[in-house]
């Protein structure tokens, strides 16, 4: 990575160092120097909207907006200075002029940065005597309602929702001091309703069906978790008031998706107080089931699962699944391996970790692609998937790479996903062709029309010319399919990694945790070495008790039935398999 040029600059007499095109606002956060903005907003376009950046740069004639301008070397910027603080309170009186005093009972009040700019810098009175512009309230769909005398016009949700989502669902309407965000649909919205405009709104403009007027900031408690919807795994922080989740958000901005939460993590949540969800075990009794206590309900299990086990255990399979955690999977592959020593168990999968484990081989510790470096990638091959609903933050991090810095984004499938109009190569296949394109880009095996074979030709010679491409694939691509991927990737420049994309929010931990027939937990394999185990130990059948646990070796061992060494390359000791 060529090493970026740093400038030096003095902020309110402070010198500080930044790389070169860093904007002058975010060298003043880098020093913990607050500029107060509206319209400004990381990673989106740049809008100059409110005027509420301004500060003074030596020999500039006027203030200026420090979210448009780039820091200089030996550049001068004063923040706090008496014309400043005077610019911060009129920009406020301005924004106030329609804007209706109602924070008591808008849904952002106490959390509404308008409320706190003013509280800091605004004026106790106004001097606008005029009255008010009114509008009515506007639902624009079950999730979105729209109140445009409280919008401040700082276009953060236009922006979001055409750069961010790729959505464009929204614009700006009318001129001047009547200006209005508007929908697509002229009253409403026909959007993917992902929420991203009513977390990104300043203030009250913008607010959320499921939570308004419900409840206010600070009567709930906040709990960080993890999104319970695709296996992308976004971290969440659920605002509960007497224990009702009333509303999912991200704004400390902390986990792998930062501001980012799909339309399932922001509002999917009301099953956990679903009518018919099941919150006790049942037991059949002629055709019906009747509620019982769980430790009735483990007894049955146990009796019945006793009988079947000394009738001959194999008889017994386990299904796990990919909405538990990985405590919940593990004890159950457990109990499936230690206790019944059985290894009939497995899960709903809907991407093959283990065929990428078993292909990637020794390089797997190095070759997993995390969300970071998918945003960070150059380039990007995506084979199968459709991110935009089933991996939302996976394609946020594709989107925001492509906006940012220009990653290119290479597609192979079967359908016109919504990322195809990002994509700097699309190759159309027939459905369930995927596997057979990878066959061709590894080995040039298979027959194609001599079109699709000059398609793909042409996406070979793209991803050549990169270096550290990022593999992105779904579920249509497995077992064999995945070990020509890897041959394909393993001959590109550079560093290439990859990540396969689940369905469920816990579809990786399953399969990590071995709730599967084909590899233990922490992927080792019968008769494989493990190279973590640092503990001595002996065996039992099914089971070894040397802390690392990887059954499935001594199972396989356990069937031979004798003494062994044991096959962990730092454990030296010696099991007796019962
Ligand atoms: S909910 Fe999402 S998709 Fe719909 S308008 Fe808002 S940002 Fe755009
Ligand atoms: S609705 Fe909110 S985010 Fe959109 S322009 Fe108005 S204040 Fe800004
Ligand atoms: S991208 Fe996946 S993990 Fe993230 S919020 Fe959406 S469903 Fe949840
Ligand atoms: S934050 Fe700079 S003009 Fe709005």
């Amino acid at each position: 990575m060529a090493e970026q040029k740093l400038i030096k600059l003095k902020i309110n007499e402070r010198e500080v160092q930044v790389p070169q095109g860093t904007l002058v606002i975010e060298a003043t956060r880098r020093i913990g120097t607050e500029v107060p903005s509206f319209c400004y907003y990381p990673g989106l376009s740049l809008q100059a909207a409110c005027r509420m950046c301004l500060v003074e740069v030596e020999k500039a004639p006027k203030l200026q907006t420090a979210c448009t301008m780039v820091a200089t070397e030996g550049m001068i910027v004063r923040t706090d200075t008496e014309q400043v603080r005077q610019a911060r309170k009129y920009m406020l009186e301005f924004l106030l002029t329609n804007h209706p005093l109602d924070c008591p009972v808008c849904d952002k009040g106490g959390e509404c940065e308008l409320q706190d700019m003013v509280f800091r810098y605004g004026a106790d009175s106004s001097r606008f005597v005029e009255e008010k512009i009114h509008r009515p309230e506007e639902k624009w769909s079950e999730l979105v309602y729209y109140d445009a005398p409280r919008c401040i016009l700082c276009f953060r949700c236009v922006r979001v929702c055409d750069e961010g989502m790729d959505v464009k669902a929204l614009g700006v309407g009318m001129r001047g001091a009547n200006s209005v965000i508007i929908p697509n649909r002229q009253d409403h919205l026909e959007c993917e309703e992902c929420g991203m405009c009513i977390d990104i709104c300043p203030v009250g403009a913008l607010t959320s069906g499921t939570y308004r007027y419900k409840t206010r900031p600070w009567e709930m408690a906040y709990v960080s978790t993890v999104c319970t919807h695709c296996s992308n795994g976004c971290k969440t922080t659920l605002s509960v008031r007497n224990h009702e989740i009333l509303r999912s958000n991200n704004r400390d901005l902390s986990g792998i998706n930062k501001d980012f939460l799909c339309v399932k993590g922001r509002f999917g949540f009301d099953f956990t107080k679903h009518a018919e969800r099941i919150k006790q075990p049942m037991i059949r009794k002629g055709d019906k089931l009747y509620p019982v206590s769980w430790e009735e309900a483990a007894q049955a299990a146990a009796t019945r699962l006793k009988e079947v086990y000394d009738a001959g255990g194999d008889a017994i399979g386990f299904i796990g699944s990919n909405r538990t955690s990985n405590e919940e999977n593990y004890l159950l592959q457990r109990l499936a391996r230690a206790t019944f020593g059985t290894n009939n168990i497995d899960h709903h999968r809907t991407a093959d970790y283990t065929g990428l484990i078993t292909a990637l081989g020794e390089r797997a510790g190095d070759s997993l692609l995390t969300m970071e470096q998918l945003y960070q990638s150059k380039a990007v091959l995506l084979v199968g998937n459709d991110p935009t609903n089933q991996n939302p933050l996976a394609g946020w991090q594709i989107r925001s790479g492509i906006r940012h810095h220009g990653t290119k984004l290479f597609v192979i499938n079967s359908n016109e996903i919504k990322l195809k109009r990002k994509a700097t190569q699309f190759v159309k296949v027939e459905t369930g062709q995927e596997a057979a394109a990878l066959r061709w880009l590894a080995h040039e095996e298979g027959q194609f029309a001599p079109e699709l074979v000059e398609q793909l030709v042409q996406l070979k010679a793209g991803l050549e010319a990169e270096s550290d491409v990022a593999v992105v694939f779904g579920a249509e691509i497995s077992g064999a399919s995945i070990a020509a991927l890897v041959a394909f990737g393993s001959k590109l420049p550079g560093k290439t990694r990859y990540m396969a994309l689940g369905d469920y929010a816990n579809s990786r931990g399953a399969a990590d945790m071995g709730v599967s027939t084909g590899a233990t937990e922490g992927w080792a394999r019968g008769g494989e070495r493990c190279r973590r185990c640092i503990w001595r130990g002996t065996f039992r059948r099914g089971d070894c008790s040397a802390r690392c646990f990887r059954f499935e070796i001594a199972r396989e061992d356990a069937l031979h039935g004798a003494w062994r060494l044991c096959k962990f390359a730092r454990c030296s000791g010696y099991g007796r398999f019962a």
